[in-house]
């Protein structure tokens, strides 16, 4: 089997990965927060521990300010519905997946304002473009770093900086790039950082949180939930104080335990070397079937300016057909159809078909490519 299909969940995971989700229940097994007794008190450690790592990651400044998240579009929900009241405007790309797509559309019939920037066929961004369409006033940036379709790498930094220009807050949809390239929030400027677990940082479904930099004022964040926290018990309102403001209910002690883990794999492997590999990956993929007759290729084609994700469609053949045949014949899992990103396919001139979508990582060989391309060629000649 060759799994291609990592921008949907990373797979295998690491075994130290594994280990740490059966650990944190062995041994760090109680309610974090809760009880005064040694496995509740190791529990609240080992998350506490995790913020300051996610935190270091990506240079947030701040461990207090990591929320814990089920995944990247709860994270997204949180920052978006907690900002965007009626009357506020919101700019955000269309590429962007239904993560951000759904809550925004939703709120603008609710009475905000949305203007949606529109990229180019290849997935980039005019900046001149966005520049005109933030304009001041404007109280939320929405971006993703890096396509779920086309794997096209937005420049977060000149985005950050039209959005502070504004007098906007960035939010950025990390969910491709966390752990797939070195991600610096202070240096970027991203005020907010939407990240999932079970992608490139090789943790477990069901992990994953939103990063507010230090110096962003979280009190314009209206809580999602509110409920027990551990903490001021004594009051029947919900404590304001981070990370409690935005975290209530029984955590997800194994998955931020595979998160920590995740991130302590990538930055032993480094994320150079991790982001090397992948290029390496993306170039022999791009190349690979450029070759194949009848293939077109979307996004950028260059491997420095996305991250491992390829999509592609075979004139006169469906993507279902080509997805399947992978699977059952030459063992090659891929993911066709519209990956939640129907604004990103009409943007790439896909919808309403969509894509065969190829996204190796961490642990995919460049032989397992080359057999991949193989396959990939035989089912378009037959
Ligand atoms: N959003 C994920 C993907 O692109 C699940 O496959």
């Amino acid at each position: 089997m060759i799994y291609l299909d990592n921008a949907a969940t990373s797979w295998p995971k690491p075994p130290e990965v594994l280990k740490a989700m059966t650990d944190a229940l062995e041994r760090s097994g109680g309610n974090p927060g809760r009880s005064g007794h040694r496995l509740s008190i190791e529990a609240a450690r080992l998350i506490y521990q995790t913020r300051e790592d996610i935190a270091d990651f990506f240079n947030s400044g701040d461990p207090m300010g990591v929320i814990f998240t089920s995944n990247a579009t709860h994270a997204l929900n949180l920052a978006i519905r907690g900002l965007l009241h009626p009357g506020d405007r919101a700019v955000t790309t269309s590429i962007e997946h239904n993560s951000v797509m759904r809550p925004l559309r939703h709120l603008e019939k609710n009475g905000v304002e949305l203007r949606v920037v529109p990229c180019a066929q290849d997935g980039t961004v005019d900046l001149a473009d966005m520049a005109k369409t933030v304009t001041p006033g404007t109280k939320l940036l929405i971006s993703v770093f890096a396509s779920n379709v086309v794997g096209t790498i937005m420049p977060i930094k000149q985005i950050a900086q039209i959005a502070h220009r504004a007098g906007a807050l960035l939010l950025v949809d990390a969910a491709q790039a966390a752990g797939a390239l070195p991600i610096d929030m202070q240096e970027m400027g991203i005020d907010l950082l939407a990240f999932t677990g079970h992608k490139a940082l090789l943790g477990s479904p069901g992990s994953g949180g939103l990063v507010i930099r230090a110096g962003v004022d979280a009190s314009q964040i209206e809580p999602l939930m509110r409920g027990g926290t551990g903490s001021q018990s004594e009051l029947e309102e919900h404590p304001d104080f981070l990370p409690d403001r935005f975290e209530s209910g029984t955590p997800n002690l194994v998955g931020i335990a595979s998160l920590q883990a995740g991130i302590g794999w990538l930055r032993q492997r480094g994320m150079d070397a991790v982001r090397e590999h992948e290029k390496d990956l993306t170039r022999q993929i791009i190349e690979g079937l450029s070759q194949i007759p009848g293939i077109k290729v979307y996004g950028t084609l260059d491997a420095e300016r996305c991250v491992a994700i390829v999509s592609f469609t075979v004139e006169g053949r469906t993507v279902s057909e080509i997805g399947m045949r992978l699977d059952e014949e030459y063992g090659v899992l891929v993911r066709v159809g519209l990956h939640c990103a129907p604004a990103a396919h009409r943007t790439i001139g896909s919808f309403p078909e969509g894509t065969v979508r190829l996204a190796p990582g961490v642990f995919t060989t460049k032989k397992q490519i080359e057999t991949a391309l193989g396959a990939i060629a035989r089912v378009v000649t037959t």
